[in-house]
């Protein structure tokens, strides 16, 4: 039987959901049986083996529901292999990682995941309405070849039993 993966997220303005989605259909196309929720739809950790879970940034925090979902379910997820990644960044600084938040990094040790991946995101005109500072940085810079390798990477390990 195949493992089943939840790929959960939590966003504002949707880019963080078309990363997750992108994780997900890699993962189905490598044989796993995926659900893809939103955080705020995604009950119980429970039925799956493994959870890959992300947050956009916003003023260098996770929103706080992808927090409270950590919190909630920190002893099923020690349980479980878990990957965690957060997108933000765009433009020239796209690239790099973003610091991982102290509330996260406590979870994240609790429950064992390996390094937080950062992906650069997508911020959009709305977004921006009310931060005219940001409005120059507007730009979509969402690099799907570099999530669907992250995805991979996750399924070659899921594949050969060795992530704990
Ligand atoms: C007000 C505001 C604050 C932001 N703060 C950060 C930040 O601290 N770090 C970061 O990397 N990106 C930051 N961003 C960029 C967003 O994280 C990025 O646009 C992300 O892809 C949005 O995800 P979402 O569409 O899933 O909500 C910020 C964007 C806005 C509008």
């Amino acid at each position: 039987m195949s493992e089943k993966v939840l790929v959960t997220y939590a966003t504002k303005m949707g880019a963080t959901a078309g990363i997750a989605a992108a994780v997900g259909s890699e993962l189905r196309a490598a044989g796993f049986e995926v659900d893809v929720h939103e955080l705020s739809a995604a009950q119980a950790v429970t039925p799956y083996d493994a959870v890959v879970l992300g947050s956009a940034i916003y003023q260098g925090h996770w929103l706080p529901e992808a927090v409270r979902f950590l919190r909630r379910h920190e002893r099923q997820l020690r349980n479980r292999s878990v990957w965690l990644f957060h997108s933000g960044p765009v433009g020239i600084t796209s690239h790099q990682d973003q610091p991982v938040p102290p509330d996260v990094a406590r979870l994240a040790r609790l429950i064992a995941a390996p390094p937080i991946k950062t992906f650069a995101g997508n911020l959009q005109p709305d977004a921006v309405l009310h931060h005219p500072d940001l409005e120059r940085l507007t730009t979509d810079s969402r690099d799907w070849p570099e999530i669907r390798t992250w995805a991979d990477e996750i399924a070659t390990t899921l594949l050969a039993g060795a992530h704990t």
